[in-house]
Order: structure tokens, then sequence, then C-alpha cells
């Protein structure tokens, strides 16, 4: 996939550029009640979307940013090499006369559904879109969607450091400040736990799988497998060992200056878990904690996410 993110970066240069002319108070657009960035988000693409045609076989992250969005694309593109007898990261994989479209569905301007449909199958295709915002199509069709969670306090941490580093978002003075608006509603794509509850709604359906940052982290090899047989992708020990060891942090980061230009170093910060332990004061677990408990503890993706053993101290 190296060659094909050209088309991404030219988008990303172009927005930040575009965000450098900007007040911080312009940085964010609200649509629905949900706040994005101005910079890649138009209100006339979120119409559009709408009437979006969503495929069977379309192959769908879904995930909060900060979440581990990224890293699962890489094992998601390469494994769609693969189901098409292609080698992961080879020559083969690139098509060099149609540059690859940055792979959130809510990002960029109209051409890119005119481009989509000619694409083949299968696409595909990013989000951190709510369900309720997402085209209806993809709930028509059945398409599978892997729904990618993290837990809430190392997701607030992560985007606290990519708010500061990204000018595409508003930047903050202090974590306090961050975290409070964190905590109101305040971040793009609206609040942590109100895309939880939302996602909650469809977690039992068939075409739906979750999976959390840290499950991946903690076994990647197990968790590849389990997404490729998902997809209905069959895989040899050989290639679920390429798609491991390509997708590690490392190998990612090493590699982001191809993949991701100059967005990588932002982008590819720590890539562990808890980190937060690093910023929570003992006030902010305890809001942290009744939050969670209130809106998710008791929901399947609330359990999904281990709170106790990754965000308690
Ligand atoms: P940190 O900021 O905690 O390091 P997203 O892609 O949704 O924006 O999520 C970014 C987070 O995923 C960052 O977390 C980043 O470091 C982490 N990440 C990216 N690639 C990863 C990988 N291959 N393995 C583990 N974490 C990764």
């Amino acid at each position: 996939m190296e060659k094909s993110m050209n088309t991404s970066d030219d988008f990303r240069d172009k927005a930040m550029i575009a965000a450098s002319s900007k007040h911080r108070d312009e940085l964010l657009f609200s649509y629905k009640g949900i706040l994005y960035p101005s910079t890649i988000c138009y209100p006339e693409t979120f119409k559009a979307l709408e009437s979006f045609e969503a495929r069977r076989d379309d192959v769908i992250l879904a995930g909060y940013p900060k979440s581990g969005s990224n890293w699962l694309s890489q094992i998601l593109t390469d494994l769609i090499a693969i189901s098409q007898k292609k080698t992961p990261g080879s020559e083969s994989t690139v098509n060099a006369e149609e540059p690859r479209l940055i792979p959130f569905i809510e990002m960029g301007n109209l051409e890119k559904y005119e481009r989509m449909t000619k694409l083949p199958s299968p696409r595909f295709i990013a989000t951190h879109l709510r369900p309720e915002n997402l085209p209806k199509s993809i709930f028509k069709t059945n398409a599978k969607i892997l729904l990618l969670i993290r837990n809430p306090k190392d997701v607030a941490t992560s985007y606290y450091h990519f708010s500061n580093g990204l000018p595409l978002l508003p930047s903050y003075e202090t974590w306090e400040d961050f975290f409070t608006d964190f905590m109101t509603k305040k971040m793009a794509w609206g609040c942590y736990f109100e895309y939880l509850s939302e996602w909650n709604k469809y977690a039992d359906k068939e075409n739906i799988m979750t999976i959390t940052y840290e499950e991946v982290k903690e076994n990647p090899a197990l968790s590849v497998k389990n997404i490729a047989t998902f997809f209905g992708i069959p895989l040899t020990e050989e290639q679920l060992q390429l798609v491991v060891e390509r997708s590690s942090f490392q190998s990612m980061k090493k590699n982001s200056d191809k993949t991701h230009g100059s967005f990588g170093n932002i982008l590819f910060r720590k890539g562990g878990v808890s980190d937060w332990k690093n910023l929570f004061t003992e006030d902010q677990n305890e809001k942290m904690d009744r939050a969670f408990e209130e809106h998710i503890a008791g929901t399947k993706l609330g359990k999904k996410l281990k709170y106790d053993l990754y965000c308690k101290a």
C-alpha cells in the first residue's frame, strides 16, 4: 500500500494548509448535533453519504477516533490483498493509475463517491461515524462491519496528544481543559460514551464483529485469524505471520513516512496500553469511572472493554 497513499497525502496536505488560516473556533462544525473537523468533512458530503450504495462484500471498519483505526486498516487492507491472491505490500497490490482514496467514508469531497462506484470489490471502508449517521444501505445489504473499541482512558489520552499535534483539531493548553471537553461532548465525532451506547444497539448482529484494541495488542496473531475468519478470508500460517509482522507498531511506525507522510509522526505515538496513568488525576479517574458506570458498564460493549483490568490503577 506504500505508493497508494498519494491521494490521502494530497488531501491531508491541503487540509493542513486550510487549517493554518482558521481560527480555533472554526476548526470544528456541527452536523446533526455532532462536531466534525471542518477542513476534512463537509455538510454536502454528509448529505450525499445518505444515498451512498454499500455492497454486500464491502469490508467496513468502524471505530471512535484514537481507538486504533489506522492499525486495523493496515490489517484489513493486507487481508483484502490476500483474498485477491496478492502479496501484501508488493507492487501488485498498488494500481498506480488509481491512487487510493482516503478510506474514511465521511472525509473528502463529493467526487469521492463517484470514484468509489468504480472500485473493484471488496472495497475497504473505514469510519468514525455513529451507526445512525451511516448510509442506510450498509445495514440493508448486511455488509460485514468490524467494530473496534478501546478503553476510554487511553482513548482520551491519545486524543489529547493527537489534538495538540494535528493542526486540523483545536489544541489545548492543559490536559485539564481537554478532559473537560472530552467529558462534555465537545470532541470531533462526538461523545465517546454516546458512540458506544449507539453501537451497542448493533452489537448482537451477526454481521458485526467487535474487537478491542487491548485484545489485538495482547494476541495479534489470534486477532488477525479471527478477523480473517469473520470476513471469510482463508490464510496460510505464512500469510498470517506476514500480516502480523507488517502491522506491528514498530513496522508501521518505521514505514510511516511512506504510508502516512508527516502525519505518521503524530499518529504513531506510543501504541500501548495504560498511558493514561501518566495524565489522569485522582479526581479525573473518579469522574471517568462514574461516567463509564453510568453509561456503558452494563452493556455488551462495556463488558468487552474489561474496564477494571485496563482502567483501574
Ligand atoms: P497512542 O496515541 O496511544 O499511541 P487511530 O488510528 O484510531 O487514530 O488510533 C491511534 C492510536 O493507535 C495511537 O495510540 C497509535 O499509536 C495507535 N497505533 C497505531 N498503530 C498501531 C499499531 N500498529 N499497534 C498498536 N497501536 C497502534
